[in-house]
């Protein structure tokens, strides 16, 4: 296993639709993998492959966990196909530099997709893990948390961070 680097917004590969999962290899449980180590790594209880730069339809989470595995779940070719309810949370994402907003989901989903070896699966979750889902999902989509705050607040957001990433570029040429 190898950890990746996560990628950040504004980064375009954020933005973009990941592709179907054909054909489950070594190749893809190799970025699996990769993928686990980095959310473990990070620590984030949940990721999706357009956050270290992969375009194919892959989440993983484990909510349970700070630092280690204990549960993890791997989905290929994730699908809601039931949502239910309403509950809303504050909710951040390992590619959205330091900003939390509350959030509104369903408070259950019934998503069905593939497990690391191709088995069809089947979940029904609800609270923190329904929104893991639907917020990692999102992010297949290219979609993030951000997109479902209001216009006002996502500016005042992107001003923040254009100042936070200046700040840190001079900061690493002084270095
Ligand atoms: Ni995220």
């Amino acid at each position: 296993m190898a950890e990746r680097k996560i990628l950040a917004y504004p980064e375009t590969i954020l933005r973009e639709r990941a592709a179907p999962v054909t054909n489950i290899d070594g190749k893809l449980q190799k970025l699996i993998d990769d993928m686990a180590d980095t959310m473990y790594h990070a620590p984030g209880v949940g990721l999706a492959s357009n956050q270290v730069g992969e375009l194919y339809r892959v989440i993983i989470f484990d909510i349970s966990a700070k630092d280690e595995p204990n549960d993890l779940v791997v989905l290929i070719n994730p699908e809601i196909i039931e949502a239910d309810g309403l509950i809303v949370n504050e909710e951040g994402c390992l590619s959205v530099i330091d900003y939390a907003a509350d959030i509104k989901r369903a408070e259950r989903v019934t998503v069905k997709g593939m497990d690391r070896e191709g088995n069809p699966i089947t979940l029904k979750k609800e609270g923190l893990a329904a929104i893991v889902l639907q917020h990692e999902i999102d992010h297949l989509n290219g979609i993030l948390f951000i997109d479902h705050i209001s216009k006002l607040k996502r500016e005042l957001y992107k001003r923040r961070l254009k100042k936070l990433l200046k700040q840190r570029e001079a900061l690493s040429r002084r270095l």
